[in-house]
């Protein structure tokens, strides 16, 4: 028990993290850019979420007729399912409505719902939302929240960290449009690959320069350059935005040198001093950097996962991935048309690029489109 507790805790700590409004604004803007009737007539969720406090309500409620939605649901997990140790406050929200419930509050997840103008305002917003306690703790597992996912036709979230892959697949499971926030390690998981591979989830437009900041709920300790005791925001490198939703960059070409010109060119000496080295165990080149890959080529390129933010499908074909677990969940054909060498050695797991005797970082394997 105390164990089950210690694990509860410490996956807490990891999922307790708040999104900014701005990323939030700029994220759904670009989508808007592309189709800006997406949300027309449209039921949003917004699971696992904190309606008092959260700014994706926050910017659903405020754009509701703006965004022509039909419904806005957001929901909240119960306190004491988090799992945190620290005291929690009510929202004076809670607190000061005829519904408020001092054990439910801690116990029950929380219902919040969107779909006309209660105050007699003249206008839908924030100040129309209604609320109600969940049955059960709002688990997004819960039937309660399945039949909201049902119901919804986009859901739109920061998933809790911990529970990425079962998130996702709750997802898919259901066929919805989808707008996620995850870590960009969870590419190379066997759940979530075959999807960008097969071009049923890409990544979204992408935080500014790269870096997330997310608002922690609790102070703990962070590695130094992590918390900024300023605006008391943590940052995340490597966090992205998942969707099956288009947007305008997702069909901008990289733009790229042949590769006579990047051996002669490159701003990488790497690529100018060794050219571009054919793998031990796979028939494909190594492509050290993005804008490194040479745009005449007509084999399989093993390029870094960074290169995904920037996948354009009508410029490139995804293969499959060379990464450490890679050879495990691939297709038969696939690795048999790569010409991959398992006896080729080098301390890993099977399935990592191998240049000359040693494994590179996780790889994309990429090839250029061929135009019908
Ligand atoms: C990364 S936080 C993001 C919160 C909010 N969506 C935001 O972006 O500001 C993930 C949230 O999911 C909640 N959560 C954890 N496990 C959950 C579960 N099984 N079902 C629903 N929510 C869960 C956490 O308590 C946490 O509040």
């Amino acid at each position: 028990m105390a164990n089950e507790n210690l694990s509860k805790a410490k996956n807490a700590k990891n999922d307790e993290f708040y999104t900014q409004y701005e990323d939030i604004q700029r994220e759904i803007n670009a989508y808007l850019e592309y189709n800006p009737d997406l949300f027309r007539g449209k039921t949003i969720l917004l699971p696992c979420d904190d309606p008092e406090w959260s700014n994706f309500t926050k910017f659903f409620a405020q754009n509701f007729v703006n965004f022509g939605l039909k419904k806005l649901i957001s929901t909240s997990y119960a306190i004491e399912s988090k799992g945190i140790e620290t005291e929690y406050y009510s929202s004076l929200f809670e607190t000061e409505s005829p519904k408020f419930d001092a054990d439910k509050t801690k116990t029950h997840g929380k219902i919040f719902t969107l779909t006309r103008d209660n105050d007699k305002s003249d206008k839908i917003d924030i100040d129309d939302l209604e609320w109600a306690y969940l049955e059960g703790d709002g688990d997004f597992r819960s039937d309660e929240v399945k039949a909201l996912r049902d119901e919804a036709d986009i859901i739109i979230t920061n998933p809790p960290f911990s529970l990425f892959r079962e998130f996702l697949a709750w997802i898919i499971e259901a066929d919805k449009k989808f707008v996620i926030i995850g870590s960009m390690n969870a590419i190379t998981y066997k759940e979530v690959f075959p999807l960008i591979k097969e071009n049923k989830m890409w990544l979204g437009n992408g935080f500014n320069s790269g870096n997330a900041y997310f608002k922690p709920m609790n102070i703990q300790e962070y590695a130094q350059g992590v918390f900024n005791e300023e605006t008391g925001l943590v940052k995340f490198r490597n966090c992205c935005w998942f969707t099956n939703i288009d947007h305008g960059r997702r069909h901008q070409p990289l733009s790229l040198m042949s590769m006579a010109d990047n051996i002669k060119f490159s701003k990488h000496k790497e690529v100018r001093d060794s050219g571009y080295k054919k793998y031990d165990n796979y028939d494909a080149i190594e492509v050290p950097f993005t804008d490194s890959i040479p745009s005449d080529f007509d084999g399989v390129m093993g390029v870094p996962i960074s290169f995904l933010p920037k996948y354009c499908p009508e410029q490139f074909e995804i293969v499959w991935q060379a990464s450490g677990n890679a050879y495990a969940n691939a297709p038969k054909e696939i690795m048999i048309m790569l010409k991959f060498d398992p006896t080729v050695k080098y301390g890993g797991g099977l399935g990592a690029a191998v240049v000359d005797g040693k494994a590179v970082y996780s790889r994309i394997l990429i090839r250029k489109k061929v135009s019908e």
